[in-house]
Order: C-alpha cells, then sequence, then structure tokens
C-alpha cells in the first residue's frame, strides 16, 4: 500500500526534492496527498514546475487541521521557512504521523529538545534529511572510520567556505534573520556539524565560538552606500555593486547566472517577498565569519570554520586517529576554474596511517543535488533504509538535536562569549 504524505511548506526545495520526485519516480510507494503554504501563489509556482500536481488538493496554513482531516496522511514532509518546522513536526507527532523535516529540525535547542519529547509520546517517528550524509565521498569516510582506519578518532578540523554567489543569496533571503533561520550557525553549518558527529559517533558536550559579520550588512566593504530596503531587480546602484556586476551582463542587463535569473526573474515566485534583498541592509543579524571549536563526549575535538564570501567553494577536512589521518578537499561553485588544475576537479581522500606512506582513493561521484546525496537519500526515505547497509545513515530527531545544539551554542557563544556547556541536556 502507498504511503499518504503532505507537504507542510512548498518551497523551493520542497518542489524539487520531495514533490517532483514523488509524482515521477516513488508513485509506487508514495501518494502526494496535500499541499499546504501560508502563500497562495506557491500552489501556482508548484504546478507550473510539476504539473502533475494540479488535482492535489492544497491548504493555506490556518488550514492544517482540516487537511489532516480530509486528507488523513500517514506523513508530513516539512520543508517551510526553517523558524515554522517545530510547529508542523510537534502537531504530526501528537497526531501520531510520522515526520520527514528538511535541515534544521528546528531553529534552536529548546524547540529541538520539545521536539525530542513530542517524539517519545508519539507513535510516529521523525526522520532528519540530512542529505549531505549520503555524498559518496562522506559515506566512504564514515566506511574507513568504522573499519578502524584512524583508530580513535582524536580531531577533526573542518574549513567550509560558501563562495560570493552562493554566500550572497543568503543575505538576499529570509535566511537572513536569525528569527527566521536559526543564523548560518544553524542553518548551513548544522549539515557540517551533523556530518562531523556522525563521522565520529560524537555526542558534542562543550562549544567555543567567535564570529561576525565582515561582508554583509551595512559595513560590507562593497556597499555602494548606505541605504536600507533596496531590491536587486531595480536597484540604481547595481552598477556599483560587485556582487551584482560580477554575474551581471553589460550588454541587455540580464544575469549570466540561473541562480540569480531564478530570483530576479520577471515572474513574481512569492506574494508578499522577493529573493533579491539587498546583502547590505541593515537589518541582518547573523554572521558571515564563523569559527568554532567543539569537544565530544568521547574525547574528539572539532575545530571549524565557515566564510559565507569566498572566490570559490568547497571545504578542506582532515580527521586525526591515533593510528591515521584521512584528507580530503572540495572545490566548485563560481570559482571552480581557478581552482580545477589543484586536483583536476575530481575528488579524493588521501589516507595516511601513522607510520607508513599514504594511500589515495578516488570515490566515485553520482550525479543529482549535493554530491549525488539528494537521490540516494530519497531512496531511503520512500522505498525503506537499505536493509544491506551494515551501518545508521539516515538521521533521527537525536541527530538533529545534536547538529542544532552545536550551532545554536556556536551563535550564543559568538553573541554572548564563553563556553556553553551542553551535557546537562545533550542525549
Ligand atoms: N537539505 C538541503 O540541502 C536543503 C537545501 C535547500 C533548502 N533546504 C531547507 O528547505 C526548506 C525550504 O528552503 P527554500 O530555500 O527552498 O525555501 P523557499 O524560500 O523557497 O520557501 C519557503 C516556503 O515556506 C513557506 N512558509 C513560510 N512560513 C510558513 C508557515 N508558517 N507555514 C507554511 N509555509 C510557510 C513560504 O511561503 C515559502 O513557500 C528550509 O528549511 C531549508 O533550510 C534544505
Amino acid at each position: 500500500m502507498r504511503k499518504r504524505y503532505a507537504v507542510c511548506g512548498v518551497s523551493n526545495r520542497a518542489i524539487a526534492m520531495y514533490i517532483k520526485p514523488i509524482m515521477e519516480s516513488f508513485s509506487n510507494s508514495a501518494e502526494l496527498v496535500g499541499l499546504l503554504d501560508i502563500d497562495p501563489l506557491r500552489f501556482k509556482v508548484c504546478c507550473d514546475r510539476v504539473p502533475q500536481v494540479k488535482d492535489i488538493p492544497t491548504y493555506l496554513a490556518d488550514d492544517f487541521g482540516k487537511m489532516i482531516e480530509e486528507q488523513k496522511p500517514d506523513a508530513l514532509i516539512v520543508v517551510c521557512m526553517d523558524c515554522a518546522h517545530q510547529y508542523y513536526i510537534i502537531e504530526g507527532l501528537k497526531l501520531g504521523l510520522d515526520v520527514i523535516t528538511e535541515k534544521p529540525m528546528t531553529t534552536n535547542t529548546a524547540d529541538a529538545l520539545r521536539v525530542r519529547e513530542a517524539e517519545k509520546n508519539s507513535k510516529g517517528n521523525v526522520i532528519c534529511t540530512f542529505n549531505y550524509r549520503y555524498n559518496p565521498v562522506h559515506t566512504k569516510l564514515k566506511e574507513m572510520i568504522l573499519a578502524g582506519k584512524v583508530g580513535r578518532v582524536t580531531h577533526v578540523d573542518l574549513n567550509w567556505y560558501i563562495d560570493i554567489h552562493h554566500g550572497a543569496s543568503y543575505f538576499n533571503r529570509w535566511n537572513r534573520m536569525r528569527e527566521n533561520s536559526g543564523s548560518l550557525s544553524i542553518h548551513k553549518a548544522s549539515h557540517h556539524f551533523d556530518l562531523v558527529n556522525w563521522w565520529i559517533d560524537g555526542i558534542p558536550q562543550e562549544v567555543h565560538a567567535f564570529g561576525a559579520l565582515n561582508h554583509y550588512g551595512p559595513n560590507g566593504v562593497f556597499n555602494p552606500s548606505k541605504k536600507n530596503g533596496r531590491h536587486c531587480k531595480e536597484c540604481p546602484e547595481k552598477k556599483n555593486c560587485a556582487y551584482q556586476r560580477r554575474f551581471t551582463s553589460r550588454k541587455d542587463g540580464s544575469f549570466m547566472d540561473s541562480h540569480l535569473a531564478a530570483f530576479q526573474g520577471t515572474e513574481k515566485c512569492y506574494s508578499n517577498y522577493t529573493p533579491d534583498m539587498c546583502i547590505f541592509d541593515e537589518e541582518i543579524n547573523i554572521h558571515d565569519t564563523i569559527v568554532a571549536n567543539v569537544r565530544y563526549k568521547n574525547g574528539a575535538f572539532l575545530n571549524y570554520s565557515a566564510n559565507f564570501s569566498t572566490p570559490y567553494e568547497g571545504y578542506r577536512l582532515a580527521i586525526n586517529g591515533t593510528h591515521g589521518r584521512l584528507e580530503t578537499t572540495e572545490f566548485g561553485g563560481v570559482g571552480r576554474s581557478i581552482i580545477a588544475d589543484y586536483h583536476g576537479g575530481s575528488q579524493f581522500i588521501d589516507y595516511y596511517p601513522i607510520f607508513e606512506g599514504r594511500e589515495r582513493i578516488h570515490v566515485p561521484q553520482s550525479g543529482g543535488g549535493h554530491g549525488g546525496g539528494d537521490p540516494k537519500i530519497l531512496e531511503d526515505i520512500f522505498l525503506g533504509e537499505d536493509p544491506d547497509r551494515t551501518y545508521d545513515i539516515l538521521a533521527k530527531s537525536v541527530d538533529g538535536l545534536r547538529a542544532i545544539s552545536i550551532g545554536d551554542a556556536v551563535y550564543n557563544s559568538i553573541v554572548n562569549g564563553g563556553v556553553q556547556d551542553l551535557s546537562s541536556f545533550m542525549e
């Protein structure tokens, strides 16, 4: 029998990652029975992109109860703005439904703990869609650690770079407000913290961080002038904005970048909001430069950094253990061409056994979003977890809690200073 799913939040992610695949690839096991959003325009956008949904019932957010009553879903897929996740997750659990939630599960630790409580009292289960785990390089790292290649993990060194294009996109949109996204230490870095937690089987205990807003906000060095409320599409200062100029044709003003073109196209995609708000607005209250240290219960340490305005995209990772070291780097984004000759564009893992030599492992990449992670996680979600896999990969609410509480502690440490102790509530 097909499992009945209702989608809460008809976001871009919902359409591409869940709605289209349910209609096109998983219709034997999954049935889409309802779409819910605060914005009726999103139903039209969805229908334009995935015409097969034209007869699926739609509901405004206030009609959540009506949707449940009329459509009787078995599970909710929660893919709306981050700050609203907790409401749908907890309401779904109260009704005994399974819940699949996009990251971040919630935008703060207190809400994540509420989700954990609700799940304990429900027959429903929560899946957290940490799709980065399914990237073949990340899976291989997990397998190598499980195989004992590095012995006991003692330290992880992870530096993430989000380029001028991808990084700026967070500051054009709702994501730029702590109250909406929890901040980038949660919205984005929870992916990274989850990877480390999963690789090393780590339960975080203490966190310390520094952070700053160096590139965006009114004091960003490339701000043409200090004004609030500008929108890229009609901005009279566009030609003086380095971030815009980088992607705009001088000939006809069109965007040489599909991501920006989609944001700033003529077609309206959201009723009361355009995702081209000025990256130099004063209201921005999150950080674009973050450094953090984490101590884990098993004795391992993490030092982490994230920069959101770099010339190219990617990360550098080293995992040190008692018996060896693993290293990998990933590069891409708008600056791919300037670093392509660094290692021919393909990602590999270097393994250094502690007393001898080096092995280089080339990991075949697969197609699809997030390095091939997106199509792989969808199979586990809609077909059930692969029974032949020998380790856990599909994340649960406890994994959401662990990743979010590091991100929340990072934000709190940046703003209030000091080491944040997670040990009293961490599971
Ligand atoms: N795992 C990943 O790699 C990944 C990638 C992209 C986005 N995401 C996540 O997917 C979600 C959507 O992101 P996006 O960038 O596609 O968003 P988006 O800006 O395209 O859409 C957000 C949607 O939420 C709706 N919404 C806002 N408040 C709501 C409420 N109270 N109830 C119902 N709907 C509400 C908006 O109307 C809008 O349709 C976010 O949680 C984001 O973190 C995850």
